[in-house]
């Protein structure tokens, strides 16, 4: 049948022509895992979005009274607080909460506010025995006890009427990671959760360490920044560089349930937006990136007959991999071990599967301004088994106007966020300039930006 003649593909069946990623599961060597056999193939409609749900402050005001109060959200690693009395401050919007690990095993979430006059009883992170308010010396145990006020005798109506104890939010862990929920009635962590647990079951995050992390403002609505992550569609345009061996137009996107989505994007195969490109062009084009082979050389790379660019980065990674954990990865896939496998759970944590290192992210909104957010990327290592594990590097915050290359930690990924960074900003003035006022998605590629809208009216419709 010519092309011509074919009816027309619906928008959510549409798929580019190609090698497709579950193609590249058939030439798989050992078994492949179930979660990696899913293919949702997400249908979620073809309406354009309003430009108001990314600009306007009403838009941010329903999410400040109806998501951020609800929704669960990734606040920090537990390794961020190793001891007794260690507590991380998470700011959103004008909700702040103290993250303590207020017993070997425990951590609670205290509301940071001053149950006399109200001062935030920390103003940021760090190590205490107890929580003492800097403005009278009003002071908490770490469990939210209250221990007491100076002049108690001018405060009997408190202590006898009130429940002094700070109040709390819910904390759930999972990988390591800590979420809080401002709802006591929220749907339990478990639940919410979804797929995620059996999906990273080949990867026990809690064992890993935090060995990155970079945060720095963004000059974009909190969307437009994770949104940024969750398609491949712009890296023909954005990220031209890695095109001979990204397999971007020919990536899957799935979803799970209202909080999570992925997308997987092929690696070690070139573009299908380039023609005749050889395994050996994949292969230079990867070496150099990677900063194994110099920048400026031309030399393609001597491929042996039986092994094609996505086999030999296959094989180098899991040496590479399995030396530094001191662990056998025979029963690795090719796909886990280099392919970007990217899943986000609604609404403020994305996270990559796979052997070759575990890239989180994180966008909230900056404070009460929908015009900007933090954007927090963290690398979780795994470390020799037997070994002791390293502490949790502290935040690396890059001034605003500096670029994320300016983060040496970063290597290679900090040009390419600077691609991405080069677009946050510029969407977010476009949006405003738009005569159309409304955004426009491709139905397939941009199908998980759509899952994460469809979420959001959910709570802001609840
Ligand atoms: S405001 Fe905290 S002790 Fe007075
Ligand atoms: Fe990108």
């Amino acid at each position: 049948m010519n092309e011509a003649a074919k009816p027309r593909q619906q928008g959510g069946d549409a798929r580019c022509p190609g090698t497709s990623f579950q193609d590249l599961l058939d030439l798989e060597e050992v078994p492949v895992p179930a979660y990696l056999r899913e293919n949702t193939n997400p249908d979620m409609g073809d309406e354009d979005l309003p430009v108001e749900r990314y600009i306007a402050r009403e838009f941010h005001n329903a999410e400040k009274a109806k998501l951020w109060p609800k929704a669960w959200q990734m606040v920090c690693r537990e390794e961020d607080i190793p001891e007794v009395g260690d507590h991380h401050v998470y700011d959103i919007i004008d909700q702040s909460v103290i993250i303590v690990r207020s017993a070997e095993n425990e951590i609670r979430g205290l509301i940071n506010s001053c149950l006399h006059r109200g001062r935030l009883l920390r103003d940021e992170g760090g190590s205490v025995s107890e929580f003492r308010c800097p403005f009278h010396g009003a002071t908490w145990g770490l469990d939210g006890g209250f221990k007491g006020i100076p002049c108690a005798w001018d405060f009997t109506h408190l202590t006898e009427k009130q429940d002094m104890n700070l109040p709390e939010v819910q904390v759930a862990t999972w990988g390591g990671f800590v979420f809080i929920n401002f709802d006591k009635h929220a749907q339990p962590f478990e639940e919410y959760l979804g797929v995620l647990p059996e999906h990273f079951a080949r990867f026990p995050l809690q064992d890993y360490y935090k060995g990155i992390h970079v945060q720095r403002v963004v000059q974009c609505n909190w969307k437009v920044g994770a949104e940024a992550f969750m398609e491949s569609f712009h890296t023909v345009e954005t990220h031209r560089q890695i095109l001979t061996f990204t397999g971007d137009a020919n990536s899957q996107y799935d979803t799970f349930g209202d909080n999570i989505s992925r997308s997987v994007t092929p690696m070690g195969v070139p573009s299908p937006h380039l023609s005749e490109i050889t395994e050996e062009d994949v292969m230079r084009d990867i070496l150099k990136l990677s900063g194994r082979m110099a920048k400026d050389s031309d030399e393609g790379v001597e491929m042996p007959d039986d092994l094609t660019a996505r086999k030999y980065v296959a094989n180098m990674n899991r040496e590479i991999f399995e030396q530094t954990a001191g662990e056998d990865f025979s029963d690795a896939t090719m796909a886990e071990l280099e392919d970007a496998i990217l899943y986000s759970l609604f609404p403020n944590f994305q996270i990559w599967v796979g052997y070759h290192g575990n890239i989180v992210y994180r966008f909230i909104p900056n404070g009460d301004d929908p015009d900007s957010c933090i954007f927090d990327i963290m690398l979780l290592f795994r470390y020799p088994k037997g070994s002791e594990r390293p502490p949790a590097v502290p935040v690396h915050v890059v001034p605003a106007d500096q670029p994320f290359a300016s983060a040496e930690e970063l290597g290679a990924l900090g040009p390419v966020f600077d691609q991405d960074d080069s677009n946050m900003g510029a969407v977010q003035r476009g949006m405003k300039a738009s005569t159309k006022g409304t955004v426009s998605l491709g139905s397939y590629q941009e199908s998980r930006i759509r899952h994460l809208h469809q979420t959001l009216d959910k709570y802001l419709q609840a």
